[in-house]
């Protein structure tokens, strides 16, 4: 077989945050992917870096008081850690806030703009005063101008649904300081994208994306590509631009970028040479593994970018959906939004690797994570079927025959079915089935299991310990052990070092599926694998559940101290227009297509000639309460609120209620003999 030369990408995470399970996910579907080609004899090469740059990570260092620098090495250190706790065995991981990743950045964005594919313009945008920064949509919050919900973020209304832009925002601020954003213009730097159309539509349809990826990207491709806005303002943690003061390549230029920073740093330490795998008549393969959250920059952007400036393109770019837990998206107040660390804290990093082998497919679909699930499939397959194996044979051979296996086997048949499906099983691996791998891996697991039940070496070993039968039987379930070994190593490589050192044998590779082992000593068997608690399951999560508190105390603690956070200071003739009033909530129920939102009917007091005064309000409560728990409550509401025309109705009025959101909000309730109408002060 030819040697390929190939080189692999996970998607670089950013460096301001713990890597979670969903990270682990990408890292780890890409792993068995290249130990796979590794295994196979090719010279295949994976790398991965921090996503350094951006305005996120500028403003977290700054939070706690420390450089950019320093954040990021901080993280970088506890990446890295974290990956190689869970065995991905990555050739480089750098970070793209490096010498080799500026010099490529700026040569390239040199190529780009030398064929006129960099635009200049003037655009308006909103401005921090208070903080001198331009704010990027997410940083704006406001009143939606469609639904009039609060709290919305300057790009659309996790209400309502609808889409606008930053500044059509009622009484917009920034959620960095609080102040009112003003317009400001400033130029901005394109990369001129609809250049690249025809190149993008061959290229999307040339075998490089997985089927449901180039559909969708055909629709954009036939009708809105934009120009690419790549420059941002300072201050700005990043690269500046060329020849321009103040203007930084916006982070999705040189993330990518990257890629080639991190292998040419490789390139710099070892034989590799850049140029062969990244010049365009280049017959190495070039692959991205990314979350289907991404595809647009790595499927237009970044291919439309190296085409201008005379690279080649990715051979393939593989997209997956998303991690879920238990059916919905990871929590933090659920307790299933779980670090690297919090997990090993509690359990075994190749329990993982295998229960996401077990459910990986080529496709973009979300994969779940049950965690009822995980404990059974871990326990069934890897304990009680395949370690099985291994230990019901590995007694005999050392009680009775020194450890030696026989020289001849009881069932070559068995372990010649078990070597047939090699082809299928590779082919799997390689085209991303691992589910389907992993069936075909259990079913010949199931085989050998059934092959030991039938021969029973027990019952022979109780009349003779050293009968040849014994000998030959035990070594042909040891064999079919050391074959399904083989085929895991990929997705079980710290599992596979340790067989390999109780079999007494170098390191296994793909090869090796084809040959079996006769007339050769073993060592004692050691348990290799233990069975999954599901207790630890449970620590996990109440344990995340716990970080994810202390971390909402210390920033509610913070908050006060310097008095960040806070709305701005008004009068005491602002508060004192404020009328508030205790009410009785009447009837709460749910509303139809709103995701958060309850109707509530109050009761707040008498008007008067003595009659009841009722109010309608719609409050953002439905993830904390049901509607039969509120009812007959005693809460205060903001009377004299103006009505709000809502997209369910009009709201006339606020209730109080504390708490960071989701499950976590507590209505305020008016206690100690306190009624309806009754002023709050
Ligand atoms: N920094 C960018 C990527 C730049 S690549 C040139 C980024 N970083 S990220 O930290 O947000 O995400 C890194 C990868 O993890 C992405 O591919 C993303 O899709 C993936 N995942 C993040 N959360 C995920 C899940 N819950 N499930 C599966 N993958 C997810 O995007
Ligand atoms: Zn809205």
């Amino acid at each position: 077989m030819e040697q390929r030369k190939i080189l692999v990408t996970s998607a670089l995470p950013y460096a301001n945050g713990d890597i979670h399970l969903g990270h682990l996910m990408e890292v780890i579907q890409t792993d068995i992917w290249v130990r796979l080609q590794k295994l196979q004899g090719h010279d295949c090469v994976y790398v991965c870096a921090d996503d350094a740059h951006g305005t996120a990570i500028m403003l977290s260092a700054e939070e706690e008081g420390i450089t950019s620098q320093q954040l990021i090495d901080r993280v970088n250190e506890q990446h890295q850690r974290d990956f190689a706790d869970f065995l991905i065995g990555f050739d480089n991981y750098y970070s793209t806030h490096s010498e080799e990743n500026r010099i490529l950045s700026e040569s390239i964005y040199h190529a780009i703009d030398d064929n006129g594919h960099i635009a200049r313009r003037k655009i308006k945008q909103l401005f921090d005063p208070e903080r001198k920064l331009f704010l990027a949509d997410r940083y704006v919050i406001g009143i939606c101008p469609k639904c009039r919900s609060e709290d919305q973020y300057g790009d659309n209304c996790e209400v309502c649904g609808s889409t606008y832009n930053p500044s059509e925002l009622i009484n917009p601020r920034s959620s960095i300081s609080g102040a009112t954003p003003i317009e400001k213009e400033s130029e901005h730097f394109f990369f001129t994208l609809p250049a690249f159309r025809e190149m993008l539509q061959e290229w999307t349809r040339s075998g490089t994306l997985q089927n449901s990826v180039a559909n969708k990207l055909s629709e954009w491709l036939d009708e809105d590509l934009q120009e690419w806005d790549i420059s941002r303002d300072a201050p700005y943690f990043g690269f500046e631009i060329p020849n321009t003061t103040g203007k930084y390549f916006y982070v999705w230029v040189d993330a990518p970028i990257g890629y080639m920073a991190s292998f040419k740093n490789l390139c710099d330490r070892t034989d590799y040479d850049f140029d062969i795998y990244w010049n365009k008549e280049s017959n190495a393969e070039v692959y991205h593994f990314i979350g289907k959250d991404i595809i647009n920059f790595h499927t237009l952007f970044w291919p439309a970018m190296l085409t201008s400036a005379g690279y080649r393109t990715p051979s393939a770019v593989y997209a997956h959906g998303f991690l879920t837990v238990d059916g919905t998206k990871m929590s933090k107040s659920r307790g299933t939004f779980i670090n690297a660390q919090t997990y090993l804290e509690h359990l075994n990093p190749e329990y993982l690797r295998y229960y996401l082998a077990a459910k990986l497919s080529s496709g973009i679909d979300d994969l779940d994570l049950n965690l009822e699930d995980f404990v059974l499939r871990v326990n069934s397959d890897l304990v009680g079927k395949v370690v099985n194996i291994a230990s019901r044979c590995a007694g005999f051979i050392g009680k009775g025959f020194e450890g030696k296996l026989a020289s001849e086997l009881d069932s070559p048949e068995l372990l010649e079915e078990i070597q047939a499906s090699k082809a299928e099983i590779t082919n799997h691996f390689n085209e991303r089935e691992y589910g389907k791998a992993i069936r075909v891996i259990m079913a010949l697991a199931d085989k050998a299991n059934q092959y030991i039940n039938d021969k029973q070496p027990w019952v022979i070993a109780k009349s003779d310990k050293q009968s040849l039968e014994l000998q030959q039987i035990c070594s042909t379930g040891i064999n079919a052990f050391r074959l399904l070994i083989a085929y895991l190593k990929p997705v079980l490589p710290a599992m596979a070092e340790k067989v390999e050192e109780f079999l007494g044998i170098d390191a296994l590779c793909w090869a090796d599926i084809d040959t079996l082992l006769t007339d050769h000593s073993i060592n004692k068997f050691q348990p290799l694998m233990t069975r999954v608690e599901s207790d630890k399951i449970q620590a996990m999560v109440a344990a995340t559940q716990q970080e994810h508190e202390a971390q909402q105390q210390t920033e509610a603690k913070t908050m006060g101290n310097d008095n960040s956070g806070f709305e701005k200071e008004i009068e005491y003739d602002d508060f004192i227009k404020i009328d508030l009033r205790v009410a009785k909530i009447i009837t709460a129920e749910h509303v139809e297509g709103a995701d958060k939102l309850l109707k509530l009917n109050l009761d707040i007091g008498l008007d008067k000639s003595g009659g009841p005064i009722t109010r309608t309000v719609f409050s953002g409560i439905k993830s904390a309460y049901d509607p039969e728990e509120l009812v007959g409550k005693l809460t205060v509401v903001v009377a004299n609120l103006k009505p709000r025309k809502m997209k369910f109705g009009l709201s006339e009025g606020m209730i109080l209620a504390a708490g960071p959101g989701g499950e976590d909000i507590w209505l305020i309730e008016a206690n100690y003999g306190a009624q309806p109408g009754m002023r709050v002060t």
